[in-house]
């Protein structure tokens, strides 16, 4: 069938676009990876590097993914062709591999959320850090992690095939609100428990200067970052594909970037009153994603049955959360599928989760696997949004010129963004990409 005959979707309003790439956007990385990268990076020093990164950084590249997007009318694996030629298509294929790669590791983890989610309403919570340990260990004992990750896999890959205004926005338009809700009650709750000062003090004030040239703090910055607003990987071009000419692009970045901050920053609020509250504060200090699904269950369980209900409302806030990601992650592939072979949408939803499940089979099997696959994907992500921002500042900034004129932002904005992107961006992301390869490699060989 010829591509030009199947008329591309579209979102049905403004605000659903933005509710779904917030929806993008806040998920495990704001629940699980603010928590455990804040905790090994000096609180309050990572938050600040955190903050700068996405201002200086990330709000330009966003405007210039969307612009991508939205200019070309293309899915992310194609755009960068359309916009710049063929020399381009590697990013392409960035922009291909790396949702992938995300996706095979998040459909695990959030199969892990799932069973939690799942044992606390059911079967009730450990009551200390031993039996979390060992309840942690059944989860990820191979086929239960199967059942999670198939589970969210089919239900993400179902969501997109139903396309976009009326499977991904209107799944949307349904979680973000409840999402919203939840989180709010749950940092209320944590605020009267005994210890959330201490915990607070942890998060945000715990503030070591020696630690802003920490090459961890800061790949850890940067990693959280473009992972949390989902940037630097295609989700964005993507979206944007589906927008009309109208909407104000610098104006949804912001809104956007802001309430994915907002929502990282209050998931602390919670996390971290539940770690110190319990004395769990040596655990976190050599956190990794997997320590925070024991933490937090043993936490909550020496709370009764408050704590039970606490962590239905947690664990389930971090799967509706997560879902909203997972299929902006399944649409990317699906709308290459779509827009460079004209695959139906279903079959594409098909093929895509398949090949998510298979490529998740290592992560299954390894935490230590899962651990690296992310590591690389971060650093991949901030490989992205190098591209992008050299694409759109110096390659074909007339591509965003256009965009920015049709948004209806203001002069100084336009100039800001355009200044920014050209001269202040490519090169703050640049140093970011070499520490972060840096800081990875010694890890790795240390
Ligand atoms: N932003 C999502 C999160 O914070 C994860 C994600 C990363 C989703 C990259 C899509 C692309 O969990």
């Amino acid at each position: 069938m010829d591509q030009k005959s199947i008329k591309r979707e579209q979102w049905s309003t403004k605000l659903g676009f933005v509710l779904a790439a917030v929806g993008s956007a806040v998920g495990l990385g704001n629940l699980w990876g603010f928590a455990y990268r804040s905790s090994q990076g000096g609180g309050g020093a990572f938050v600040l590097l955190y903050l700068l990164v996405v201002l200086v950084v990330c709000l330009p590249i966003f405007v210039a993914e969307f612009s991508l997007g939205r200019g070309t009318s293309s899915s992310a694996f194609i755009a960068p062709i359309k916009a710049a030629g063929k020399n381009w298509a590697p990013l392409g294929w960035l922009f291909l591999i790396a949702p992938l790669g995300i996706a095979s590791y998040y459909a695990v983890i959030m199969g892990w959320t799932a069973d939690i989610f799942v044992q606390s309403i059911f079967v009730g919570l450990p009551l200390n850090t031993e039996e979390s340990s060992s309840l942690f260990s059944t989860i990820h004992s191979g086929n239960r992690d199967f059942i999670g990750q198939i589970f969210s896999i089919t239900l993400a890959g179902y969501i997109v095939s139903g396309g976009i205004s009326k499977g991904i926005e209107k799944l949307n338009r349904f979680c973000m609100p409840i999402l919203f809700m939840i989180l709010i009650l749950l940092a209320i709750w944590a605020a009267f428990l005994g210890n959330s000062v201490e915990g607070y003090r942890n998060f945000l004030f715990n503030f070591d200067i020696k630690q802003l040239t920490n090459p961890t703090t800061i790949r850890n910055a940067f990693s959280q970052a473009f992972f949390s607003l989902s940037l630097g990987i295609g989700i964005m071009v993507t979206y944007a594909s589906y927008l009309n000419k109208t909407s104000n692009l610098p104006k949804q970045a912001f809104q956007i970037a802001s309430l994915d901050t907002a929502v990282g920053l209050m998931a602390g609020l919670i996390t971290f009153p539940i770690i110190f509250s319990f004395g769990l504060g040596e655990t976190i200090s050599n956190s990794t994603i997997a320590t925070l699904f024991i933490t937090i269950p043993s936490g909550l369980g020496q709370f009764g049955a408050i704590g039970r209900i606490v962590a239905i409302a947690f664990f389930g806030l971090a799967y509706i959360a997560a879902i909203t990601s997972l299929i902006s992650l399944i649409e990317i592939p699906v709308s290459a599928l779509i827009d460079k072979f004209a695959v139906k949408r279903r079959l594409a939803s098909i093929i895509t989760s398949v090949c998510i499940f298979i490529l998740g089979i290592p992560s299954v099997l390894s935490t230590d696997l899962l651990g690296n696959i992310d590591a690389i994907a971060n650093v991949l992500l901030i490989l992205g949004g190098f591209l992008v921002s050299f694409l759109l500042g110096w390659v074909v900034p007339k591509v965003m010129d256009v965009e920015l004129e049709n948004s209806g932002s203001s002069k100084s904005t336009r100039t800001y963004l355009k200044f920014m992107l050209r001269y202040i961006t490519p090169v703050i992301v640049s140093c970011g990409l070499l520490i972060s390869l840096y800081d990875l490699l010694k890890t790795w060989t240390s």
